[in-house]
């Protein structure tokens, strides 16, 4: 069984989400696979190695969540440590067979020139990491200057480069560069409203591609592994409301299909709380009504990152009405009654019970008796759906296991329970 999805636009919902956690720098990524193509457009290569150097360029720094590595990467031409994101880099590509080709640009694209010669890889491998290289340290050259002095910044930058030429770059491709951004077009085009529209003009040529279930469960977690670095329990949270969400699809019979579409669905649900500060997130005691506020905004992030996925339609939906009540009175649509469907009343219990089930920086986890109580009066508010709720209760043990990933008493340990 097989879900079709358009890569391109997966692509570039993953680039929104490292846009996300960027913080203050902003459509790096989208810029360096602008610049990248600009370059293989020049060389002349075909179109598949075309979009190979535009995905490697939005993805190249997925290993990047903290905000301080991303500041170093911006504010430091080179430095050793550098190597460390490109290894993760490609390693988190490779475990989703449709991007694994990509690894390789990814895992070399802090590697100097002339390093090469000493690496088993092809030149034309090579050739592509450095061209997403040296567009990186444009950018990162470049990064304080745009919707700015960038036309004025511009000639220190090429400066720069070419001094670089045949040591961190090929001389050749220093060369095609220094022709390619001698006009104001190239770097004009590099400002924020140019370079999204182009984004997304090139994502209308996006295909679709057949992508099995466990193989889509792999891209969900490729998400959730860079929420990961930003936010822990965001990982943990979405990988047990997931694994319980998926065990109350089974026992209430649904489909094969929507049983594992459910489950990607509580991967993902939690993806907007990118955007929300870490210190709101955890923090031990009541919300001001600013931070609520701001809460709020999330599950309308994860709609908006999802919905752009050709194929993921049921999926964006599922995942994004996780804080809907029954009597319409949740957030972010007000959806309720029988436009709440079951698909996403169950996600909802889940994400409320693994909530409740998980440690937290100013509590211990409750008992599954206590979280099955706290359930049930949601029920009486109307806050949850009391037949999803009824079901907990009748499977209360394993569904305390698949949210936790521990038995009853257990101490917590993290458990990457969802791998093939
Ligand atoms: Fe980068
Ligand atoms: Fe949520
Ligand atoms: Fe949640």
């Amino acid at each position: 069984m097989s879900v079709s999805i358009n890569l391109g636009q997966a692509i570039h919902a993953l680039s929104d989400v490292l846009d996300l956690v960027g913080v203050g720098e902003v459509f790096h990524g989208k810029r360096v696979g602008f610049m990248a193509l600009q370059c293989g457009h020049a060389l002349g290569l075909d179109e598949p190695v075309l979009e190979d150097l535009f995905h490697a360029g939005l993805l190249h720094d997925c290993a990047v969540s903290s905000t301080i590595l991303h500041q170093r990467l911006i504010d430091e031409l080179d430095w050793e440590g550098a190597e460390v994101h490109c290894v993760q880099g490609g390693e988190l590509v490779e475990q989703f067979a449709p991007l694994a080709h990509l690894a390789p640009l990814i895992r070399y694209h802090h590697t100097h020139w002339d390093a090469f010669p000493t690496l088993k890889i092809s030149e034309s491998t090579a050739r592509l990491a450095n061209i997403i290289f040296l567009n990186d340290r444009v950018d990162a050259l470049t990064a304080s200057h745009y919707e700015r002095d960038l036309l004025l910044a511009r000639h220190a930058v090429r400066e720069t480069i070419w001094r670089l030429s045949g040591s961190l770059f090929a001389p050749d491709l220093v060369t095609l560069f220094m022709d390619l951004s001698a006009s104001e077009a190239f770097w004009l085009s590099l400002e924020a409203r140019h370079l999204i529209r182009f984004v997304h003009e090139r994502e209308r040529e996006a295909r679709l591609v057949p992508v099995s279930f466990p193989e889509l469960r792999r891209l969900a977690l490729l998400f959730a592994q860079v929420v990961d670095a930003k936010s822990p329990y965001t990982m943990e949270h979405s990988l047990g409301t997931a694994r319980l969400a998926r065990l109350l699809a089974e026992r209430f019979g649904l489909s094969v299909e929507t049983c594992e579409k459910i489950e990607v669905a509580g991967l993902l649900h939690d993806l907007g709380k990118l955007q929300v500060p870490d210190e709101i997130l955890e923090k031990p005691g009541p919300l001001t009504a600013e931070e609520q506020a701001m809460i709020q905004r999330h599950s309308f992030e994860t709609y908006q990152i999802l919905r752009g996925i050709g194929g993921l339609e049921d999926i964006a939906v599922w995942a994004a009405y996780h804080h809907e009540r029954p009597d319409g009175h949740g957030y972010p649509f007000h959806c309720g009654g029988a436009a709440l469907t079951l698909e996403m009343r169950i996600i909802a219990v889940a994400d409320v019970f693994q909530a409740l089930a998980q440690r937290r920086p100013y509590r211990q986890p409750l008992s599954p008796a206590r979280i099955l109580e706290v359930l049930r009066a949601f029920v009486r508010q109307s806050r949850l759906d009391g037949t999803v709720v009824e079901r907990v209760g009748e499977h209360l043990e394993s569904s305390w296991r698949a949210a936790t990933g521990m038995e009853p008493g257990e101490r917590w340990t993290w458990k990457p329970a969802l791998a093939d």
